[in-house]
């Protein structure tokens, strides 16, 4: 017994040393953690269950026969972040480069069932050289298998990927379908060709990092939502996303008492909005100073910043923040910031989580880049995010809602639930210039007549009360009570229930 006890020990270190020191050694001098430390870091200590820790690959071509290590290059199981129930892989890149074979995509594809079964998210650690090239099409396989349980999984459990190695080819698609990716700058890529095929291809010459780190995801495509410069800083914000998120799409998400009063009042936002309507302001103050502690999550803070997205808490309670900055491009809706926050609606109302929106936008962006760049379908995408949510849905308009977007934004149309307007509110078909200059055009010579016409629009149109009158608006706000306004609003519809019509899906634009 004692010999057998000895030997299962001996089995376990060998696991645990993965590829061996001398590469272990080489992850570490790149930066990087190996995949036992991530979790180690990512889970509450002590709670890690590690499942397949034997599993081997069954491939004898190319020498595989003589060559393989327990495990083969993954680690899986489940454990708890702030006690609640997590499943996780990691992959060792330790182990032939932590590539998938056929028995690796077995290993994920074990935990995402059980993770389905009982309702928990699940985080990907990915840090692999994509499909293992001695496997072949089992390789491509596994990768299927594991990509049909992320969209099965879509919607039901939370699935989040850290990205802390490469992630090149097909192999990018599996984290594309999950909810959150975050990114390691300097040591992380993806891209669905290298840049030794671009270069063949289309005769650019760019760096994997330019073409795939983390940079470059989480400003110019916005593949990424985060970035972060290590590993351990990366594993500590999942944790904190984490504990937003509801387990699965049956629960509501968790509640963390707060010391902050749902009644605090807040002086400084009755100056917030400027009186020049041109001028700017940061509309990130105003969220701050909103919801509780102040302690807002933003995601993809650097892309599309017109809109800004994150979660935070009101009366203890995650919601979904989604609000315009007319800091950049004066808060319009494009093409990129349609999308951002479109796929944020669809997975706050996936997962039961209330929507906040802070309105002050003057219209979608004109022009022919975003004509051609197909702003009509990318824009419906926000629109029919906002339509077909059923979560609660507050809003609150604190300067223009003009045009298509003032109805796109959380509008009462779409089923908005509470809408409340700033006195500074602006709600009409467009600017009061932009408006006179069309409706009195045979007067565009006589700068005196155009600047009367624009005062008279100003006064009938620039104001929150025509659509008061309607009921669009249910109630004008004092800024310094917004918090208050909110927080007695989602209270209120804590037990909202709304379903849409049965269908198989919905079509929306992609
Ligand atoms: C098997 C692999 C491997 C792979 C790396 N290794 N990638 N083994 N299959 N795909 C092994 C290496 O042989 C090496 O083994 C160890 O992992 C570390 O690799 P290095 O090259 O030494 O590391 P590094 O210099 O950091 O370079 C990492 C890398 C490079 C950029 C990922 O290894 C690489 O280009 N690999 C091939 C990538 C690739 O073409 N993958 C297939 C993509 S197609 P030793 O024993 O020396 O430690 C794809 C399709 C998916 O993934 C389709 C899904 C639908």
């Amino acid at each position: 017994m004692q010999e057998i006890i000895r030997q299962l020990d001996e089995k376990r270190a060998a696991a645990r040393l993965g590829g061996g020191q001398k590469r272990i050694d080489s992850q570490h001098a790149k930066g990087k953690l190996t995949a036992r430390e991530r979790i180690e870091l990512l889970l509450d200590a002590g709670s890690f269950e590690e499942w397949d820790m034997f599993k081997e690959h069954r491939c004898t071509d190319f020498g595989m026969d003589k060559d393989s290590v327990p495990g083969d290059g993954v680690v899986t199981g489940y454990g708890t972040i702030n006690g609640r129930l997590a499943f996780v892989f990691s992959q060792d890149f330790t182990v032939f480069g932590g590539s998938l074979s056929e028995a690796h995509a077995e290993k994920i594809c074990k935990i995402m069932d059980h993770a389905m079964k009982v309702g928990a998210p699940v985080i990907g650690l990915n840090d692999s050289g994509g499909a293992r090239i001695q496997e072949g099409v089992a390789s491509l396989g596994g990768y299927a298998e594991v990509f049909q349980r992320n969209v099965m999984a879509s919607g039901v459990i939370p699935q989040i990927s850290l990205i802390m190695g490469p992630c090149a080819g097909g192999a990018v698609y599996s984290p594309a379908m999950t909810d959150f990716i975050f990114m390691v700058k300097d040591s992380s890529y993806m891209f669905v060709t290298g840049p030794e095929v671009v270069k063949t291809v289309t005769h650019e010459e760019v760096t994997a990092e330019e073409l795939g780190g983390a940079v470059t995801h989480n400003t110019k495509s916005g593949v990424a939502d985060l970035g972060f410069e290590n590993d351990v800083e990366a594993l500590m914000l999942t944790r904190r996303l984490f504990n937003y998120l509801p387990l699965s799409n049956r629960e509501k998400p968790p509640v963390r008492p707060t010391p902050d009063p749902a009644d605090r009042i807040e002086m400084s936002l009755d100056t917030l909005v400027p009186d020049n309507p041109n001028k700017p302001y940061d509309m990130k103050e105003l969220i701050v100073k909103t919801v509780d502690d102040g302690d807002f999550f933003e995601l993809q803070p650097d892309h599309a910043k017109n809109i800004i997205i994150g979660f935070a808490r009101m009366e203890g309670s995650t919601v979904g923040i989604v609000a315009n900055q007319p800091l950049v491009l004066a808060g319009c809706l494009d093409i990129k910031s349609s999308i951002k926050a479109g796929r944020f609606v669809r997975f706050c109302d996936a997962f039961n989580i209330p929507v906040v929106t802070f309105v002050d936008v003057p219209g979608f962006m004109p022009g022919t880049a975003q004509e051609y760049g197909g702003i009509i379908k990318h824009g419906a995408k926000l629109l029919y995010a906002y339509a077909e949510c059923t979560v609660p849905k507050v809003t609150v308009i604190t300067r223009k809602a003009y045009g298509g977007a003032y109805d796109v934004m959380s509008s009462k149309h779409l089923r908005g639930d509470v809408n409340f307007a700033w006195p500074t509110a602006e709600i009409a078909v467009m600017g009061p210039k932009g408006a006179v200059e069309i409706i009195f055009r045979e007067e565009k010579n006589d700068p005196e007549k155009i600047a009367a016409r624009t005062e008279e629009y100003r006064q009938k149109f620039a104001n929150p009360f025509i659509a008061g009158h309607r009921g669009y608006i249910d109630d004008v706000i004092m800024p310094h009570e917004t918090r208050k306004r909110i927080c007695r609003s989602l209270a209120m519809l804590k037990d909202k229930q709304l379903e849409n019509p049965w269908r198989k899906h919905g079509n929306i634009p992609l």
